[in-house]
């Protein structure tokens, strides 16, 4: 199965894709996660990345798109992956269409996370995540009870980068301009899948699953 997860900022992209690995054993790959980490590391490509990241600007398509050639070769992408986060322009999707051409496979469904900016908003501007496990709080929808503390492991919580106001405003900005005309390219090509991503978590992820197990039994 090789699925992408869509939508903008904050849809629950992560979140979903999280749940669906465990259910089809496959990996999510993430262009966020991948590129986070790699500025945490202080690679050549983190460097590159961070000023765009920070202002909540797309980082140039041909870094990502080398980053994710070279991580769907990997082993435990051949049986298929959970694409997080990417294609996030025309000219990446163009890229992934071709890469997987030359292998004679293609993508198997697009699920498009539908849900409004105020939404969003507070899911954004609410994160707090931990420095040490991870683990994500939100201010509004499940505080921590202590301030700034993590539940689960009690190391500090911070607030990303890209989660300020500003950078919010931007992302927002490059999600409608460069990333929401996939939704046309992918319904073109019978791909697209639209699901309500307002729900509860397991609502929304009862959804997508009822949605491919439709698509699987076309
Ligand atoms: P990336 O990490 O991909 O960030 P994003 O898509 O902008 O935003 P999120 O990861 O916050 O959203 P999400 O949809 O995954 O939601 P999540 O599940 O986390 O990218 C970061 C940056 O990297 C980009 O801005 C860009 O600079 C660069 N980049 C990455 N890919 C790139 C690419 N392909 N090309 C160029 N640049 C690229 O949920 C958000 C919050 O909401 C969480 O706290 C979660 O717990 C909560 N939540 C989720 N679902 C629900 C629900 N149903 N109800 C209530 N709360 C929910």
């Amino acid at each position: 199965m090789r699925l992408i997860m869509f939508g903008p900022p904050g849809a629950g992209k992560g979140t979903q894709s999280k749940m669906l690995t465990q259910r089809y054993e496959i990996p999510q790959v993430s262009t966020g996660d991948i590129l986070r980490g790699a500025v945490k590391k202080g690679t050549a490509v983190g460097l590159e990345a961070k000023s765009y990241m920070d202002r909540g600007a797309l980082v140039p398509d041909e870094v990502v798109v080398r980053i994710i050639e070279d991580r769907l070769q990997e082993a435990d992408c051949q049986k298929g992956y959970i694409l997080d986060g990417f294609p996030r322009t025309v000219v990446q999707a163009e890229a992934l269409s071709r890469a997987l051409g030359r292998l004679g496979k293609e993508i198997d469904a697009v699920i498009n996370l539908e849900i409004r900016d105020e939404e969003l908003w507070k899911r954004l501007t609410g994160r707090r995540v931990c420095s040490h496990c991870g683990q994500e709080h939100n201010l509004f929808f499940k505080p921590p009870q202590r301030e700034g503390v993590c539940d689960c492991c009690g190391a500090a919580l911070f607030h990303r980068e890209d989660d300020q106001e500003e950078a919010i405003r931007n992302r927002l900005v490059a999600y409608k301009k460069q990333t929401e005309p996939l939704i046309q390219y992918y319904r073109e090509r019978g791909k697209l899948m639209t699901v309500n991503g307002e729900k509860e978590i397991s609502q929304v992820f009862d959804e997508i699953w009822a949605a491919l197990e439709r698509m699987s039994r076309q």
